[in-house]
């Protein structure tokens, strides 16, 4: 008796050592996507400001909404001046410049996130100079007309080149939208940025994200809610097109060679490089597999979400199932090409007690079996037609616009469809994102074996209510949310909440706040206080 209880003791222990690494090296690129920062070595964010110095550019051709395509160059001194350009193109892989803008003035970065981006860095960047370059008669007839019509007197002739004029424009031409974004630049992207490196690499892997440019009309004082594609240093392993954009001038702006368009192929696994902001606020990293036979064509997704605007601390996992239209070339995009995709199945394994409390405390069929969620299990939400609690429906039909590319190493990247920056989403031909969200890489890429981070206790805030609303956002339909944490715009609260012990008064607190801040309905604000004050009598 005693024996057999030793052997399956023995065998119990076996299969806890020696599972978990048949499972880790068959999801090998699934398991680095979840600890992305760990298998990476990313850090985000140093102790208080970052130092931005230096000389970085885009790492390849990149499109802006509209579609605008794009270069940029800025060279940030240490002695808190800044100059650069942002090129534009008349095409989809820049080979064909139009109009180039020169901008130098001072920067100051701030100890203190943007209010709507956990994690960024605050940054103040003004023009004591702004030049217009325009490429050929065309594009100056246009930057004239542009500014009789919306900001008038604000373009000085200070040069002439071969064919064209240099202008100087006035700070005037600014305050108005349609000569800002005709110029092709908005200020709020400046207002924003976020510092990655990586632990035990040089600077030359440094990247510098700054805030998104919104994808639809947006407010006059525009806040970004997530960020554009990442400037690279100019000097990074083998990126000739980063020296290339380097060099360029307003007179000279580079220029790449058109190729035609790569074959497509969307087979296979792919994966997040970085810890990505979506803009409803929340933090996430991504695998697709797609799978194509005659019959029909298959796709399937992780979403991770986190806690932690560094990835760090997983929330909870959607996996969804469905399937994918033929590619269509698409007009706008040359070299892109437009995709549906429907979603019919997906499941959600929570990481985190409280969010298993929250699931466990939802409207009875509204979200997988209530009273049933535990933790690290997962459950199947198809039943119930998704998950109204993140504002999932199933099945979710969605029209995309993809493009492949190679990065400098020659790893195959896939570019998905930005969201919309009103959180709407691409429910609809016309509602077709124009610009990209940062690539993902090939799995293969990911070369390296996964070596689980070491687990060290961390410490937990007590109270977690206010998460209710953060992650009430969803890879598919991201909600408008501009309610946050309170502890997200005020860091110096968070220790006295986590002694406040029992957690009431901090729970009664962000209630509160939820009240006077939600963007969400009456009723959600209602289920939200509710399940607030059952998962926080429950923590008691
Ligand atoms: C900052 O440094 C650059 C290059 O060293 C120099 O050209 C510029 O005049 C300096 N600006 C100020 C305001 O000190
Ligand atoms: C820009 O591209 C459009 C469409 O591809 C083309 O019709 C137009 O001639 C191009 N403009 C210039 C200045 O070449
Ligand atoms: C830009 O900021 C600097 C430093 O704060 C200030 O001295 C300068 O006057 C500002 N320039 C403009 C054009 O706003
Ligand atoms: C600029 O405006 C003039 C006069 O309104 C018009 O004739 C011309 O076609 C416009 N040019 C462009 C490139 O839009
Ligand atoms: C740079 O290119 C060289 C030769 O093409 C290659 O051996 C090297 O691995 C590349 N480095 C990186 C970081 O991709
Ligand atoms: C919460 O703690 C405070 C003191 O720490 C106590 O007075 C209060 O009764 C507690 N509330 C609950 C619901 O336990």
């Amino acid at each position: 008796m005693d024996e057999t209880r030793v052997r399956l003791t023995l065998v119990f222990i076996w299969m806890l050592l020696v599972l978990p690494r048949c499972e880790a090296s068959k999801d090998n690129c699934l398991n680095i996507v979840q600890y992305i920062y760990h298998s990476l070595g990313l850090r985000s964010r140093a102790q208080g400001t970052p130092n931005i110095a230096g000389e970085w550019t885009s790492s390849s051709c990149e499109v802006r909404p509209g579609p605008q395509f794009f270069t940029r160059y800025i060279k940030i001194l240490q002695n808190s001046t800044w100059e650069g350009y942002f090129h534009r193109y008349n095409d989809s892989q820049c080979s064909e410049p139009k109009l180039s803008l020169y901008m130098r003035g001072f920067y100051k970065v701030m100890d203190e996130p943007l209010e709507f981006i956990k994690g960024s860095n605050k940054a103040f960047f003004n023009f004591s100079t702004i030049e217009l370059y325009p490429h050929n008669s065309y594009e100056q007839e246009i930057a004239i007309n542009t500014s009789t019509r919306h900001c008038r007197n604000t373009l000085k002739v200070v040069r002439t080149l071969d064919s064209t004029d240099v202008f100087a424009v006035d700070k005037r031409a600014f305050r108005r939208r349609a000569c800002r974004s005709a110029f092709g630049f908005s200020e709020s992207e400046f207002s924003g940025l976020k510092l990655e490196t990586r632990r035990k690499k040089s600077s030359k892997y440094d990247k510098l994200y700054f805030g998104g440019v919104p994808t639809i009309r947006a407010p006059r004082k525009y806040k970004p809610r997530s960020y554009q594609l990442p400037l690279i240093k100019y000097n990074s392993h083998n990126c000739t097109k980063c020296m290339k954009i380097r060099l360029g001038t307003g007179a000279r702006p580079p220029k790449f060679v058109w190729k035609p368009p790569r074959l497509w192929r969307l087979e296979g696994e792919w994966a997040s490089t970085t810890c990505e902001a979506s803009p409803g606020g929340a933090f996430l990293t991504r695998h697709f597999k797609f799978t194509s036979s005659q019959s029909s064509r298959r796709w399937e997704c992780h979403y991770y979400f986190y806690v932690d605007s560094e990835c760090k601390k997983r929330d909870f996992e959607l996996n969804g199932k469905g399937h994918f239209s033929y590619a269509t070339p698409s007009k706008k995009v040359n070299g892109a090409a437009e995709y549906v995709f429907t979603m019919t199945e997906a499941a959600i394994k929570p990481f985190d007690r409280i969010t298993t409390r929250m699931l466990n405390t939802a409207t009875p069929n509204t979200c997988g079996k209530t009273g049933t969620w535990k933790t690290n299990v997962k459950q199947d939400i198809t039943g119930t037609q998704g998950c109204k609690l993140y504002g999932i429906s199933l099945p979710i039909t969605e029209y995309d616009l993809l493009k492949m590319d190679t990065d400098h190493g020659d790893n195959r990247l896939l570019y998905v469809g930005q969201r919309a920056s009103d959180g709407s989403d691409p429910s609809s031909p016309s509602k077709r994102a124009t610009s990209f969200q940062v690539p993902l890489i090939e799995c293969s890429s990911y070369k390296f074996k996964f070596v689980p981070p070491t687990t060290r206790p961390t410490t937990r805030p007590t109270t977690r209510s206010g998460i209710v609303l953060s992650i009430r956002t969803l890879p598919t339909k991201i909600k408008k949310i501009t309610t946050r944490r309170r502890t997200d715009r005020d860091p110096g609260r968070k220790t006295t909440h986590s002694r406040s012990g029992n957690g009431s008064d901090a729970n009664r607190e962000n209630v509160g706040y939820l009240y006077r801040n939600s963007a969400a309905s009456l009723l959600s604000k209602l289920l939200l206080v509710l399940s607030t004050v059952l998962v926080s009598t429950w923590i008691d």
